[in-house]
């Protein structure tokens, strides 16, 4: 029988109690990464509420929650969890052509839904509304397929710095500045997904 410890190779020291260090001190050696917009606290108390109030809004008629792939995966997650109903879950994923096409609001269908909108309460779950053009496709793309009714639910709303369509969102998680985020499901170039609070991205943003 060898050293269970030793075969698994030199793990993090352990803290000062024998707990294992914080998942935070990692990326606090990130240099690319800036202050702290929103901690895992902050995140954790305004997802709760956000759950309580679609919880009391919808208690007469049970959601389908549409989370946006990749960047809302963990808030759909969380907020899954803090609504007290019976809710369904579908899933779409799409992608916008980048920045040079952010005028056109082009947005592409990578994966659609596989529920059926028809007669269904939908609250879309997205991460952060920044031109509103990806929500706004996705809205009208969802309304088009005979839903009861469609509310949408973002995590974080930038503040806008050019006039955007014009989008009720019923939920919001946070205002923000109009800074480059990351983390808490947001990346850059597929990275930071699994930061767990939400911080400025310095490295300015990709093209
Ligand atoms: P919009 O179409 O300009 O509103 O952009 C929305 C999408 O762009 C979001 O769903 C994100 O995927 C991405 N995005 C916008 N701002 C940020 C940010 O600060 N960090 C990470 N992703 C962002
Ligand atoms: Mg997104």
């Amino acid at each position: 029988m060898g050293d269970l410890a030793g075969a698994l190779g030199d793990g993090p020291e352990p803290g000062p109690l024998g707990e294992a260090p914080s998942a935070l001190s990692f990326w606090d050696k990130d240099r690319a990464l800036g202050r702290v917009v929103l901690s895992v606290d902050q995140i954790a108390a305004r997802v709760a509420e956000l759950g309580k109030a679609i919880t009391a809004d919808y208690a007469d008629r049970p959601p389908l929650l549409v989370g946006v792939l990749k960047g809302a995966f963990i808030f759909l997650a969380d907020i899954a969890r803090q609504i007290q109903l019976p809710l369904e879950l579908d899933f779409m994923a799409v992608s916008s052509y980048g920045r040079a096409t952010k005028t056109s609001g082009v947005v592409r269908i990578l994966k659609d839904l596989d529920i059926d909108l028809a007669g269904r309460h939908v609250i879309i779950v997205e991460d952060i509304l920044d031109s509103g053009l990806t929500l706004s496709y996705l809205r009208n793309s969802l309304l088009a397929r005979g839903p009861e009714s469609l509310a949408v639910c973002s995590l974080l709303v930038k503040r806008a710095v050019e006039p955007r369509p014009n989008l009720e969102v019923a939920y919001v998680g946070f205002d923000i500045e109009p800074e480059f985020v990351v983390g808490y499901g947001l990346d850059v170039a597929e990275r930071y997904r699994n930061l767990p609070d939400i911080r400025v991205y310095l490295a300015g943003e990709p093209e």
